[in-house]
């Protein structure tokens, strides 16, 4: 599949893909928009930031398309569910964007803004609704929208919302759905057992996975620092500094935390803010959208911006804290290196715990990365056995109570920890891992299914649109 012209999508389509400048489609749009317009359930896993929003995107529109029957009142053809709002409303900007010579009836359900708006929204019904599962399930509980005609859903990062912070939304959303749907689960990550959760909601489903599943991009430079808790802060001010940073996404554990390094940062000179599940739904969109656009050029967050956010020039991604599920490892970094691009992913290890959450990661991405010990002499003998520092660029191949997480409250809730496992051999922590294929060699060109993204640039009207979100 060499061009988008292959897939007969409508013209309207076409057009619009022409001018925001995709010419060819990725591994994973090649091999699911042509199944998904067939009709067909799709489990689709390709790495982050390699174009998954339009692989469902693109084919459900042409399908609403060939048969563009008016809504009925209070509902909505396709219902898309994300774990956040700021996703949630991006994926809509998508949605918006790739059906912007259609004139697409659509809206946003989210919480943490007034219900009224999306009420009013819903009442003459839509084609697409995009949402998080709370206000969602409160807009069917405040008989503002019903489900019944629901003719394709989608989840997007399919893995977290069937995981135990969603899980149960999930299933009273699912259960009001008409059985006969298409139904489009994507994601970068899918641990086994929410595989097998999924199973139960799809009807033979066609299972894409364009590269290993939870596999890290390979253009992203990964590196480690073993540092003492203390020295954390100095670190990441002097990092911020040092590095050539365009834009860089620190993430905390907590929001608490947050806070704090965006205080210690404006301490060192470096002007940063945060985002998380205590700022308002204001103050959140205001600070990606200045993210975006560059006024802030390093943005703190917990996890509500680890996974899906497409932010353009994103060069550094730095985990102030490592985070205990392992997955999340791959979305957070993911956020750097998009769409062919390069990045840098610098983590801040510090004590037992977070070094064996480093061998969790290290398991699940298939790569040991490498480590530089910048400890103090009285702190090393405490901590895990110290790994030699080792060359190695980028790698093989990325929970919480939901409705709190939906309000951003990511860093709280219950976790999942995939802790060592007799049967599973660690990886030394100084291996080298075996040099990869590389064919092409060039910045956007890679081995197979990892994103050969070729766009001469970002048209203006695509950022604008976002900033534009309502509320
Ligand atoms: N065929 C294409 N050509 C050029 N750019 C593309 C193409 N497909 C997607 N993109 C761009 O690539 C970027 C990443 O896409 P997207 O957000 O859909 O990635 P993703 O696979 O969903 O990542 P994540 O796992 O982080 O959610 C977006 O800016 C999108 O506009
Ligand atoms: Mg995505």
């Amino acid at each position: 599949m060499t061009s988008f012209q292959d897939f007969n999508l409508a013209d309207a389509l076409t057009r619009a893909l022409k001018e925001e400048n995709y010419t060819t489609p990725t591994p994973i749009q090649a091999q699911t928009i042509p199944i998904a317009l067939q009709g067909r359930d799709v489990v689709g896993i390709a790495q982050t930031g390699t174009g998954k929003t339009a692989s469902f995107a693109l084919p459900i529109l042409h399908r609403l398309l060939e048969n563009r029957i008016k809504p009925q009142p209070k509902t909505a053809r396709v219902l898309v569910l994300s774990p956040t709002r700021e996703l949630s409303g991006q994926i809509l900007d998508s949605f918006n964007t790739y059906g912007r010579h259609i004139r697409l009836s659509s809206a946003l359900a989210i919480g943490g803004v007034p219900m009224g708006r999306q009420v009013r929204a819903v009442m003459p019904g839509l084609e697409v609704l995009v949402a998080t599962p709370g206000r969602l399930l409160d807009l069917v509980q405040g008989n503002a929208l019903k489900l019944s005609h629901v003719e394709f859903l989608v989840l997007d990062e399919a893995d977290r919302m069937l995981d135990m912070g969603f899980i149960n939304d999930i299933r009273k959303i699912v259960a009001k759905l008409p059985i006969k749907r298409q139904t489009l689960f994507f994601s970068a990550t899918m641990p086994k057992d929410i595989a097998e959760l999924a199973d139960a909601m799809l009807r033979d489903p066609a299972r894409v996975a364009v590269t290993p599943v939870s596999s890290t991009v390979e253009r992203i430079a990964q590196r480690v620092i073993q540092v003492d808790h203390s020295a954390k802060p100095n670190l990441l001010a002097q990092l911020l500094k040092q590095e050539p940073v365009n834009r860089a996404l620190v993430f905390t554990r907590t929001k608490h935390g947050a806070d704090k390094v965006v205080k210690s940062l404006e301490k060192a000179g470096i002007p940063a803010q945060a985002i998380h599940g205590n700022k308002s739904q204001n103050h959140r969109e205001r600070t990606l959208a200045a993210f975006r656009t560059g006024e802030i050029r390093t943005l703190v967050a917990t996890d509500i911006a680890a996974r899906g956010i497409d932010v353009d020039g994103v060069s550094h991604v730095v985990n102030f804290d490592l985070p205990n599920v392992p997955e999340t490892y791959v979305h957070r970094i993911g956020r750097t290196a998009r769409a062919g691009a390069e990045g840098v992913a610098i983590s801040l290890v510090a004590g037992p715990d977070e070094m064996s959450y480093l061998r969790d990661i290290e398991r699940l991405i298939k790569v040991s990365l490498p480590r530089e010990d910048r400890r103090t002499p009285g702190h090393r003998e405490a901590a895990a056995p110290p790994a030699k520092p080792q060359q190695h660029r980028g790698g093989r191949p990325g929970m919480q109570n939901a409705r709190a997480n939906e309000g951003g409250n990511a860093a709280k809730g219950p976790r999942r920890r995939r802790r060592s496992n007799a049967k599973v051999p660690a990886l030394p922590g100084n291996r080298q891992e075996p040099q990869r294929p590389s064919q092409g060699g060039g910045k956007a060109g890679s081995i197979q299914g990892v994103a050969f993204l070729h766009r001469e640039g970002r048209p203006k009207n695509h950022a604008q649109n976002r900033n534009q979100r309502p509320n």
